[in-house]
């Protein structure tokens, strides 16, 4: 029988890969907490209205990607796509509008998408994100792109590139798309037929479509960014200025338009010149209309979401050597009991220990001591045990000396 596979498109995450995974959420962690962000976390599956009303019904999203099923009641339900539409969701559910104006969370968690597979793509893929929900002012905007590039360059990603651009609002935008409609019909011929089909569902979308013959129908197109409104305009200038007193590097490009129709105004992205075609790391803006397209109050919000895959792909292949283990016990056959019970008292000491369960020769479970990333071994002997003492051995020096069993704690904290 053939062994069986994971679904095309989804991926085992295997130590070492695991550990930097670990890093990288322990270094959100911390930012997120030096932000002022609370976690929230919410369903992997929702209603497939939740997503259409939220994403937008002519997204490619909702048409072409997502896992939808009916459950045995008979419900239309969808695999998450991504985190936004669920968070405000969750934040209406549970009026946390009504305990205060202004709210912070994050997540980190898998999204679902019946995308084409390929490196850096994938149908299950994990996000983190960022939502502030309650405030219509540019601060915040720029306050989370800054979080974004700190937590980039922590990670170590050094060649990366923001580009903001201002998507407008439901004043400026149907002028707009009017105007837009107009140019690309004139071009429509030349356009491939994602985008033919995009002209009358989403013809924005069609600005940052990454077919050659379509870049190149529309290099003169009309951009949003140069018919704003009063109001979007203002405030696509003020996310600037405070983006600047941060010091903090950008390029406006009127292009970016982003995959989902919630975005009003601030939209972004972070690419990584690691990556090969799925160049984007990170992406977001703001949805002021969100919470009404899902039945509640009007609510100002701006957020952006991560991919965990393309992070650690970005950043490279890196040697995983830090220790793991403060000691690997070693035993002989006659000392198995007294190295578990040693073992075990170590544990509870809160030191990290790992032992032999295959009966190994000496020299095989020293060799897997090294495989574990132990800082010692401690030998169990029966002539050393007999006199209430055992080996310690220096892993990395290679240096070892009989340490008393009563010693054995203090000498590993000091090793
Ligand atoms: P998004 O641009 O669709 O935005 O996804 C954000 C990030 O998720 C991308 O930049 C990419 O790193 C990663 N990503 C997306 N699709 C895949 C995939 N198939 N495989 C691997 N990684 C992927 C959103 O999802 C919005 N909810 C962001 C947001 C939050 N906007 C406001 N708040």
């Amino acid at each position: 029988m053939e062994p069986l596979k994971a679904i095309p498109g989804t991926h085992d995450i295997l130590p070492p890969d695991a550990e930097r995974w670990d890093k990288l959420r322990s270094q959100i962690e911390q930012l997120m907490a030096q932000y002022g962000y609370g976690r929230i976390e919410t369903p992997h599956f929702e209603s497939v209205e939740l997503f259409a009303r939220g994403v937008g019904a002519t997204s490619d999203i909702v048409q072409k990607e997502m896992y939808t099923f009916s459950d045995q009641g008979g419900r239309p339900l969808a695999l998450r796509p991504e985190g936004t539409a669920g968070v405000v969701r969750a934040y209406l559910e549970a009026g946390l509008d009504r305990q205060r104006p202004f709210w912070k969370l994050w997540y980190w968690g898998p999204m679902f998408r019946a995308e084409r597979p390929q490196k850096g793509r994938y149908r299950q893929f994990w996000q983190f994100g960022v939502e502030a929900l309650g405030a219509a002012g540019p601060q915040i905007d720029a306050e989370q792109m800054v979080l974004a590039l700190r937590i980039a360059a922590g990670w170590g990603l050094g060649a990366i590139t923001m580009k903001i651009n201002s998507v407008g609002d439901r004043d400026c935008r149907p002028a707009y798309r009017r105007m837009l409609h107009a140019f690309l019909t004139g071009v429509s011929d030349r356009l491939c037929p994602d985008c033919q089909r995009r002209l009358e569902t989403n013809p924005l979308r069609i600005l940052d479509c990454k077919e050659e013959a379509c870049r190149a129908a529309t290099a003169d197109a009309p951009l949003l960014i140069d018919h704003l409104c009063p109001p979007c305009a203002g405030h696509f200038s003020s996310v600037r200025e405070f983006l600047d007193l941060a010091e903090a590097p950008y390029e406006v490009d009127g292009r970016i338009v982003r995959g989902l129709d919630y975005y009003e105004r601030t939209a972004f992205e972070i690419t990584s010149a690691n990556l090969g075609a799925q160049s984007s790391i990170l992406g977001g803006g703001r949805y002021d209309g969100l919470s009404q397209a899902l039945g509640g109050p009007a609510m100002p919000a701006v957020g952006w979401a991560a991919g965990v895959e393309r992070f650690v792909l970005a950043a490279g292949e890196v040697k995983a050597d830090t220790p793991l283990l403060d000691a690997f016990v070693a035993t002989f056959p006659e000392t198995v009991r007294a190295g578990y019970q040693l073992a075990e008292s170590l544990r509870a000491r809160g030191f990290c220990i790992d032992i032999d369960y295959l009966g190994r020769s000496m020299k095989a479970q020293l060799k897997e001591a090294g495989r574990s990333r132990s800082r010692c071994a401690i030998v169990v002997g029966p002539d050393e045990w007999g006199r209430d003492a055992v080996v310690l051995r220096d892993l990395a020096r290679g240096t070892q000396e009989e340490v008393p069993v009563a010693q054995l704690a203090d000498r590993l904290r000091h090793e």
